[in-house]
């Protein structure tokens, strides 16, 4: 059955909300013996989500771009391993992939939290924007690689973003062939997020492996680097003293969303949603007034459209001729 994009409880929520903290979702469950892959787990939210996985108990495998500024952040964590793993580059996922295949182990919980936000014009591979490229051709090669060791009943996360509200996946030049603009480029990459969990789910039901989207709230991370510093404060970023505004969660609270997408037994039998403040969102309304995509909650329709997220499927296949679940 298609699980409901509403308020889990029959609209009364999940008890946890905007300021719940991974570590607080996590209280009571034991991830003794889970295994976890985390993605960008050594910088931002997902540090934070790798640090409350590990106090749960399980093992957390963290692929790294930059491996040895992943080593010094995890230095002290126990039961994380670091391997290499560029998502903007198909060999190295396949590479990456292969490497863990060859240990004969299955996550429990795969986290795709690395991404990269609003960078200029990149190009990589056969000439692919770097943003849709990175945030979700990357993470859709390394799925469809690691399918056979994804256990029977694991989640699958993929962290999207408020930011699914910029833009649609643009059919007609994925890869902004006509006029680059960086927001539109994130929107877009975000809304692939959302549209991979929805696909990913009813292709992955039958083996009990679910999957969910979200948006971990605005937190202050490495991901503005590449926004130019004198937006800060027209985006409600800063302060008059130049400080972090309320606008923002610390990076505890900001990881929690994820962490329940994960792990929550209130999450049991259900998939193929996008979540936000440790909930299931609620669809957004297309005339709510609300002009800035940084006060926007709720779902676009067009992130959780069934037949766009097929299409989306079909043609990451195609671009990175890796199809290992529909086939
Ligand atoms: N922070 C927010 O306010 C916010 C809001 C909405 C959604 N999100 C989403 O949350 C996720 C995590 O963001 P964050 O705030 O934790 O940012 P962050 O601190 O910048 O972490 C992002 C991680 O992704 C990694 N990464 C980037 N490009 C990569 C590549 N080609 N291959 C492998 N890893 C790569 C980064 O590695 P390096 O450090 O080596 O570059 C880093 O570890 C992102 O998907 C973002 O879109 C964040």
């Amino acid at each position: 059955m298609t699980t409901p994009q509403h308020k889990i409880g029959s609209g009364s929520g999940s008890g946890f909300g905007a300021t719940s903290t991974a570590a607080e979702v996590l209280t009571g469950l034991d991830l003794t013996g889970k295994l976890a892959l985390v993605t960008g787990g050594y910088s931002g939210i997902g540090l934070e989500t790798t640090h409350a996985l590990v106090n749960a108990g399980a093992h957390v495998v963290v692929p790294a771009r930059r491996r040895t500024t992943a080593e010094e952040a995890l230095a002290g964590t126990t039961n994380t391993e670091v391997d290499e793993l560029d998502l903007a580059d198909l060999d190295s996922v396949r590479a990456f992939a292969g490497r863990f295949l060859a240990t004969g182990r299955h996550l429990d919980l795969l986290i795709g939290s690395a991404g990269v936000m609003a960078c200029p014009e990149t190009r990589v591979g056969p000439g692919w924007e770097a943003q849709f490229a990175t945030n979700h051709l990357g993470h859709f090669a390394l799925v469809n690689h690691l399918w056979p060791a994804i256990a029977d009943g694991a989640r699958v996360i993929s962290v999207s973003s408020r930011g699914h509200h910029f833009s649609p996946i643009r059919w007609d030049d994925v890869h902004f062939g006509h006029g680059y603009d960086r927001w539109l480029a994130y929107g877009q990459a975000k809304t692939a997020n959302v549209l991979f969990a929805v696909h990913l789910d009813r292709l992955g039901r039958d083996r009990g492996v679910r999957a969910f989207a979200l948006h971990p709230g605005s937190i202050m991370t490495n991901l503005l680097r590449h926004v130019p510093r004198d937006e800060w404060r027209g985006n409600g970023w800063l302060d008059e003293q130049g400080n972090p505004t309320a606008y923002f969660k610390t990076p505890e609270a900001g990881a929690a969303t994820q962490v329940w997408a994960a792990t929550s037994p209130q999450l049991d039998g259900m998939g193929g949603v996008y979540l936000e403040d440790c909930d299931i969102a609620e669809p957004a309304s297309e005339d709510d007034g609300v002009t800035e995509v940084r006060h926007r909650v709720g779902v676009r329709a067009y992130a959780i459209d069934p037949e766009q997220a097929a299409r989306l499927w079909a043609l990451s296949a195609d671009l990175t001729g890796t199809d290992a679940i529909s086939r």
